[in-house]
């Protein structure tokens, strides 16, 4: 999909609503516990203020329900985000809509940044409401999107905004449409993904569409496990999905008919009990206790999803492969994100990793540095590789003919 992008857009003095993803993790008393999403701004915040824009981040932060929440204040954010945007300072606006905020935002230098309070403390953002939308645009001159990590919401200021303001997309969003592309329009076969995490539930839109696109499907974590009760096999007291058995059956039976390989466990990790350095051991997948839990999957599965992925040119990875969180149960998400990091680094692999707890089972690993790209965006990612258009993303597609 071709995107209008800031390639040749003129915004010297021009005031530019630039639409981030400040939702960061904070910790109980506040702080920031991962800049990574304020990191990602950077090319497009420098091209912009290099070329004397007036710039108006404008953000959501947290889920305050269309009203004034102190702890969600972007004030609060503030000093970090200046720190990682380089920027010597700040003007912090206690609002994102009104005269006065037009106002402050005229007055600021050539390359300035000023920082627009939560989106979302007005009810209309939420609602897509074109009024709000307006309100929005009064305030700007251009808009852009540099926040693919929310660009599955219908929200006026990643969607009806776009009707109103000339809009492109930031450098961080066509960043990550070009890597999800590269995957899922599969430019450099085979391409092999590895998906993880504890439920089928939340997966089954995006497994059902991976099956018709990847040449092997691997599974590990706690949803191999409903994969591997569909296929009767004995999973002792693990955890799984009684419900979802049926609509596992079909999974297994569509990649057998399109002729996707589907790669379950062959041999697990087990244990009585789910604690840090408890008792644990490797066993083959039929062979497993009445009594124990599967918490990670075993070496001959290493072995197997690793020659799986230097067998592949492509490579999408979601969710940990076991309880990353508690060791020794991280062995086998590390030793395969390893893999699949070298590989990458010696440019044998393109690899794309994200949503959920994926970011933290690669950092665990040391690996996250090594992989092609590594998504910051949870849902939104999800729902891109379930094959679905995002709103926000269809809002800055490129029209036929368009001049850019
Ligand atoms: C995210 O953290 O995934 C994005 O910021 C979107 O947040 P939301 O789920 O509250 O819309």
């Amino acid at each position: 999909m071709k995107l209008r992008t800031m390639d040749s857009i003129e915004v010297s003095e021009k005031i530019v609503l630039l639409r981030c993803d400040l939702n960061v993790p904070v910790s109980e008393n506040g702080e920031i516990t991962d800049t990574s999403r304020i990191e990602r701004l950077l090319p497009t915040v420098s091209q912009l203020s290099s070329k004397g824009a007036k710039i108006a981040l404008l953000s959501h932060f947290g889920r305050p329900a269309g009203k004034y929440d102190e702890q969600f204040s972007l004030n609060n954010l503030s000093d970090v985000i200046a720190e990682v945007l380089q920027a010597d300072e700040i003007t912090v606006i206690p609002d994102c809509i009104g005269k006065v905020t037009r106002n402050v935002l005229e007055d600021l230098p050539k390359g300035g940044i000023a920082l627009l309070e939560n989106v979302r403390f007005y009810p209309g953002e939420e609602k897509n409401d074109i009024a709000f939308s307006k309100s929005l645009s009064e305030i700007a001159d251009i808009y852009i999107n540099d926040a693919f990590s929310v660009s599955h919401r219908r929200h006026a200021s990643i969607d009806a905004i776009t009707k109103l303001l000339p809009s492109y997309a930031g450098r961080a969003l066509q960043f990550e449409v070009e890597m999800l592309d590269k995957v899922l329009k599969k430019s450099n076969p085979p391409v092999l993904a590895i998906i993880g995490g504890s439920k089928v539930s939340t997966k089954l839109g995006l497994l059902d569409n991976l099956v018709e696109k990847m040449e092997t499907i691997a599974i590990g974590g706690g949803m191999a496990n409903t994969f591997l009760a569909a296929k009767n096999t004995n999973i002792g007291s693990s955890f799984f999905e009684e419900t979802m058995i049926n609509d596992a059956k079909s999974i297994i039976k569509k990649s057998e008919k399109i002729g996707c390989q589907f790669l379950l466990p062959v041999d697990v990790v087990v244990a009585n009990k789910l604690e840090s350095g408890v008792k644990s051991k490797i066993v083959d997948i039929d062979k497993v206790p009445k009594n124990s839990m599967i918490l990670d999957i075993g070496p001959k599965t290493v072995e197997l999803f690793t020659g799986a992925i230097v067998s592949s040119k492509t490579l999408l990875w979601n969710g940990p492969l076991g309880v990353f969180e508690v060791p020794p149960f991280d062995q086998g998400t590390s030793n395969c994100a390893l893999t699949a990091a070298m590989l990458s680094r010696s440019g044998g692999l393109i690899s794309v990793a994200g949503g959920g707890d994926t970011i933290a089972a690669l950092n665990n690993a040391g690996a996250a540095g090594g992989f092609s790209y590594v998504s910051a965006a949870g849902g939104a990612f999800l729902e891109w590789i379930e094959g679905k258009i995002l709103p926000g993303i269809i809002a800055l597609r490129e029209k036929e003919g368009e001049r850019k």
